[in-house]
């Protein structure tokens, strides 16, 4: 037994009578007394499979064809009277029941749930036109990140998931240890690393970033896409402990060329999975944001705006005098807040910001200092209903400058080493960008929340199945 015939796939056949077998999970019943409509789901796509079923007055097998259960059906496709264009028919002997779901008690009635109480119930909430649609579009534009690179000649490498260096500097590394929490070997009081599986401290990487770019100065233009992990404890609706990111490095690349290849990727994905997926897009448009379908139509139609941190910050501040509210100040030198790159990209500027120049204080070490000596060559690009999307640079490619920076910084010079030996021998300038993909989908697909648009969210205090 092996399933190829997908309700998806089914729903586009243009014979009548033909025979075919539909295998799924019911999602309704209506019951008359010698006939029953079955609707069956696959997960193949939000429409379902209308099914009619006959049979005699009184079937007692009827009863197990409940919401949830599984089977296979045998029949004939034919042209429906119904909204959909095609409709099974049967009889009740050529239904076979996988599996019952009993009605009292199966979580998922035809009503619809709430995606908070769906978060509870992550083993089934897939069952959900919502989170199918969701991760079809997830999967879909997985594929549509590899094509976009795959046809500019770039190479897939697989960065490590154990580093024992911290890219962002941030200090937000789960650690990896197999060392016995209860009975920790100290040495003059400091645990003894030597002892550890590793020999020395090793966390999970937040960042693929800086073994990407040993790659991208040996091979040209590579990029990762896997999965990252911080220890952050903020607990909002754009972040997790646990997110993929997809992370190009380009060699012989500056600070516009990166700008241009992120534009270029999010236009790209976004159109891609306009093209493939318009029915999830346009059933997420119809329930969860009725904006969706024109938002997304439209970031791929405009260039971006382009700024400086600097103008960033006098807009907002004209926002202010003109009585415009913001939790946190702003002012020259303190990070963006999301309310405030929301207020650029929603408000000000209505469609997708890059945002170059910021404060060296408020960046991380790597990225390549301008010659004010005050602003680095970063790029973050906001995006309406989230905020930063990207997050990226030139990189620091002068081994001096560099190293002056790692002090500053108080980092370790010895755990970057290799990282300032790169730029000892045949250094190229490079740059590149951070793309978190679950902020690509919320963009995507107009979810509010993080933690149902990827399979198992894990965040701060939660890690279930
Ligand atoms: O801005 P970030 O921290 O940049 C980096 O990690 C660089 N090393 C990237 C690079 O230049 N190669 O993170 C990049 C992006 C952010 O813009 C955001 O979309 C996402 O990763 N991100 C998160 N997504 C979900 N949960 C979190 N906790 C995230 N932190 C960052
Ligand atoms: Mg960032």
């Amino acid at each position: 037994m092996y399933n190829q015939n997908r309700i998806k796939n089914i729903l586009t056949m243009t014979a009548e009578h033909q025979k075919i077998t539909v295998y799924g999970w019911i999602r309704t019943k209506r019951e008359s007394k010698t006939f029953t409509f079955l609707e069956i789901n696959d997960g193949s796509c939000v429409t379902n499979l209308q099914v009619i079923v006959d049979h005699s007055e009184n079937d007692t097998r009827l009863r197990a064809l409940n919401t949830g259960a599984s089977v296979q059906i045998d029949g004939t496709i034919e042209p429906s009277q119904g909204k959909q264009p095609l409709e099974l028919h049967t009889t009740i002997d050529s239904v076979t029941l996988f599996g019952e779901a009993d009605g009292a008690t199966y979580p998922l009635q035809k009503k619809r749930h709430s995606l908070e109480y769906l978060r509870e119930i992550g083993h089934l909430r897939p069952r959900t036109n919502t989170i199918a649609a969701v991760m079809r579009i997830r999967s879909r534009a997985s594929f549509a990140i590899h094509n976009f690179f795959q046809s500019k000649g770039f190479y897939y490498i697989h960065t490590p998931l154990i580093s024992a260096s911290d890219c962002e500097g941030a200090g937000q590394m789960f650690q990896v240890t197999t060392l016995p929490l209860e009975k920790v070997p100290t040495e003059n009081g400091e645990v003894d690393y030597s002892k550890d599986f590793f020999g020395k401290k090793t966390s999970l990487t937040v960042s693929g970033q800086l073994e990407a770019e040993i790659y991208a100065t040996a091979m040209g233009n590579c990029y990762t896409f896997g999965p990252t992990f911080r220890a952050e404890h903020s607990n909002t609706t754009r972040h997790l402990a646990e997110f993929w990111m997809i992370e190009p490095e380009m060699a012989f690349c500056d600070i516009d060329g990166d700008m241009d290849t992120a534009e270029s990727l999010l236009k790209y994905v976004i159109k891609d999975v306009m093209d493939n997926c318009a029915d999830d897009l346009s059933f997420l448009n119809q329930w969860i944001d009725k904006g969706l379908l024109a938002r997304l139509q439209q970031i791929c139609e405009q260039p971006f705006a382009r700024i400086t941190y600097t103008q960033a910050i006098e807009e907002l501040e004209k926002a202010i005098k003109s009585g415009v509210k913001f939790e946190f100040p702003v002012k020259w030198g303190n990070d963006l807040q999301s309310e405030h790159e929301r207020y650029l990209t929603e408000n000000i500027y209505k469609c997708p910001v890059t945002v170059t120049g910021y404060p060296k204080e408020i960046k991380a070490f790597y990225m390549k200092l301008n010659d004010d000596k005050k602003t680095v060559r970063a790029m973050d690009i906001l995006v309406p209903g989230i905020g930063e999307i990207i997050g990226g640079s030139e990189r620091e490619e002068n081994y001096n400058i560099l190293l002056q920076r790692i002090n500053e910084l108080g980092l370790d010079e010895k755990d970057y080493s290799w990282y300032l030996e790169l730029r000892k021998f045949g250094t190229v300038p490079h740059a590149g960008f951070g793309l978190g993909f679950e902020r690509l989908i919320l963009l995507l697909t107009g979810m509010q929340n993080i933690r149902d648009v990827i399979p198992f969210p894990r965040t701060f205090k939660n890690a279930e199945f």
